[in-house]
C-alpha cells in the first residue's frame, strides 16, 4: 500500500468515525426532542377534537325517513353553540366598537341611538345584518362576524336597545 494509499485509508476511517458519531448524537437529540414534546400536555393529540376538526361541513343524507335538518348540524354551524341571547353575541362581536365607540360607533347611550331607534327595530336589524355606511362611519354586516345568524344579531341589537343608558 502506498503512502497516499494509507493517507487516504486514515481520513476515510476518520471521517467514517466522524458521521457515525454525528448520526449518534442526531438520533440522541431527535429522541429527546420527541420525549419533551410527548411530555407537552398542550401538544398531546386529542383524538375526539381533531375527529371534529375534520368532519365534513355537511353530509348527504340518503335516509328518506329522515328529518330535514339535525339540530345537531345546525348547532355547529352557528358560534357561540347557536346561542341567541343578545348578551352573549354583544359581548363577544359588538362590543369591541359599540362599548368603545370604536371606529365611530355609537356607544349605547340615549344620546346616540335615540335617533336611530325611531328609523324602526326592522331597519336597525337591517342594517347590523347586512352593514350600513352613515356618517359615523361603517357598520360592518353582522359586525364582521358572516357566521352569525341573522337571528344571533338580532338578539344582539334588541341587547343593545334594551341596555342603552
Ligand atoms: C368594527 C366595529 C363594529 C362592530 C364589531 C359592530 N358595529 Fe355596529 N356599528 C358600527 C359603526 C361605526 C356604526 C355607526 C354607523 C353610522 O351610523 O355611521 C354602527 C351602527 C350600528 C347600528 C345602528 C345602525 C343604524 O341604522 O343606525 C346597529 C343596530 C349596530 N351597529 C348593531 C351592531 C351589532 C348587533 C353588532 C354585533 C353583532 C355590531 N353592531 C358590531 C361599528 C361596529
Amino acid at each position: 500500500m502506498s503512502d497516499r494509499d494509507s493517507v487516504f485509508f486514515r481520513n476515510f476511517a476518520f471521517f467514517t468515525a466522524a458521521l457515525t458519531v454525528l448520526t449518534i448524537v442526531l438520533i440522541l437529540i431527535g429522541r429527546s426532542v420527541h420525549h419533551y414534546a410527548m411530555d407537552d400536555q398542550s401538544s398531546q393529540l386529542d383524538r375526539g377534537a381533531v375527529h371534529k376538526n375534520i368532519q365534513p361541513v355537511a353530509t348527504v343524507n340518503t335516509d328518506p325517513n329522515a328529518t330535514s335538518a339535525t339540530p345537531e348540524v345546525a348547532v355547529s354551524e352557528a358560534p357561540f353553540g347557536g346561542s341567541v341571547d343578545g348578551q352573549v353575541i354583544y359581548d363577544n362581536v359588538c362590543m369591541a366598537c359599540h362599548t368603545t365607540g370604536a371606529g365611530g360607533a355609537p356607544q349605547l347611550v340615549h344620546a346616540e341611538w335615540d335617533a336611530r331607534v325611531e328609523q324602526g327595530i326592522d331597519t336597525l336589524y337591517k342594517h347590523a345584518i347586512e352593514g350600513f355606511t352613515g356618517d359615523k362611519g361603517l357598520m360592518p354586516a353582522k359586525g364582521g362576524r358572516s357566521d352569525l345568524t341573522d337571528e344571533q344579531v338580532k338578539a344582539s341589537v334588541d341587547y343593545m336597545i334594551d341596555h342603552l343608558q
